[in-house]
């Protein structure tokens, strides 16, 4: 890519400078003031940081060092398509998810420089951190993409998300506070992008699978749940991962990929949470970032619209869901268990609890 394409990427979203005439993407204290009221993010960061175990040794940057009893860690955000560290990022999610659910490094690679699979440019640039223990080893990686949310006009609305694709920590560094960190890291980022975009991080979100809920929950994030039926019961929202590899020449999901039932998990950062539009666009959001191929994938018109008719199907699906459903309550596992206790009858997805968790999951 050359640096007039990645201007002209800049330019996409609004000018190359903020307000107060810095390069986005450089510091500008202004920017960073003004944030702190216009973001409510940041004030959950705050909170997540007063409450670490670690001491931040920059709490204004996401790249920092981390310190925990005398140990000091790195957190470093990965920008550059040829970084060496990216192999380890690489490495860390081949040992934890497996060769076969890793999609090559070269793809990795092509995200992080903003473009798709395919070459094509995506609106965003993956967001990759990783953080190092004092040898240098690679402990945490973390992954996940600033989305704009879309209105019924197909155009941003100034409000964005944060949509979290992995959270990964090694083995022998696991429930030592590091992905908390890395998630941190990511939020603060994001939130400072949206102010230099001029727009507000509403939320951060995901699919996420049964056994890293009570990790979520740590970082504030809840499941959703609707009213079915009376004020005592509820029911989770059925979410639904549509398949991830196509066949090329139909459109088809490929012989070995299929949709996949998942957790939805959200945080509105201490406002509001979410209303029904706000989820159907937050789902929008995930769809045409991870799930929506372009053009440039599919060998006929026929294959692409195939191809995107089948994401628009579930996304649909989802949406009747959402309308045919009373009021929305999002719950942590502690608090939906308190309900229950309390007589509250509410439904999992239980679909969505299946899979090869291994038993040092949770
Ligand atoms: C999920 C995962 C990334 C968490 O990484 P981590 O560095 O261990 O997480 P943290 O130590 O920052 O966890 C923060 C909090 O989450 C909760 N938590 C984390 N692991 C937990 C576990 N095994 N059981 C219960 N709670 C847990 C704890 O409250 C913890 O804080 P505390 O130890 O101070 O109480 C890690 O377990 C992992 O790599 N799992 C396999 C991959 C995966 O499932 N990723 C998520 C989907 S992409
Ligand atoms: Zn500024």
């Amino acid at each position: 890519m050359s640096i007039h394409d990645q201007r002209g990427g800049f330019e996409r979203m609004g000018g190359d400078m903020c307000p107060h005439g810095n390069f986005k993407g450089s510091p500008c204290a202004a920017c960073q003031q003004e944030s702190q009221k216009k973001q409510p993010a940041l004030q959950t960061i705050e909170q997540l940081m007063s409450k670490s175990k670690f001491k931040r040794l920059n709490p204004e940057s996401a790249t920092t060092q981390i310190e925990i009893e005398g140990k000091k860690f790195q957190i470093e955000s990965i920008e550059d398509r040829e970084s060496p560290a990216l192999a380890e990022v690489q490495k860390l999610l081949i040992d934890t998810f497996g060769e076969e659910e890793v999609d090559p490094e070269e793809i990795l690679r092509s995200a992080v420089a903003g473009e798709t699979a395919w070459g094509t440019t995506d609106e965003t640039k993956y967001k990759v951190y990783l953080i190092r223990n004092e040898q240098g080893e690679a402990v945490t990686a973390f992954a996940g993409d600033h989305l704009d949310l879309h209105g019924a006009d197909n155009r941003p609305t100034g409000e964005t998300m944060f949509m979290v694709a992995y959270a990964v920590t090694a083995q022998n560094a696991r429930q030592g506070g590091l992905a908390r960190e890395a998630y941190i890291s990511a939020v603060m980022d994001a939130a400072l992008e949206a102010q230099q975009n001029g727009k507000q991080l509403k939320f951060a979100a995901g699919e996420c699978t049964f056994t890293s809920e009570k990790f979520w929950n740590s970082v504030g994030w809840k499941r959703a749940y609707a009213q079915s039926g009376d004020k005592k019961t509820y029911e989770e929202l059925r979410y639904i991962q549509p398949a991830l590899d196509f066949d090329e020449k139909t459109g088809e999901p490929a012989e070995d990929a299929g949709a996949v039932a998942e957790h939805f998990m959200v945080d509105s950062f201490g406002a509001e949470t979410p209303d029904k539009n706000q989820i159907m666009q937050t789902i929008d959001a995930f769809y045409r970032w991870c799930n929506k191929w372009p053009r440039a994938a599919f060998e006929s018109d026929e294959a692409f619209q195939k191809q995107n008719a089948y994401v628009a199907q579930i996304e649909e699906e989802f949406k009747n869901q959402l309308e045919s459903s009373g009021q929305l309550i999002f719950l942590d596992a502690a608090n939906r268990e308190k309900a229950r206790a309390a007589g509250v009858n509410i439904t999992e997805h239980s679909a969505a609890d299946q899979g090869h968790a291994g038993k040092e999951d949770f």
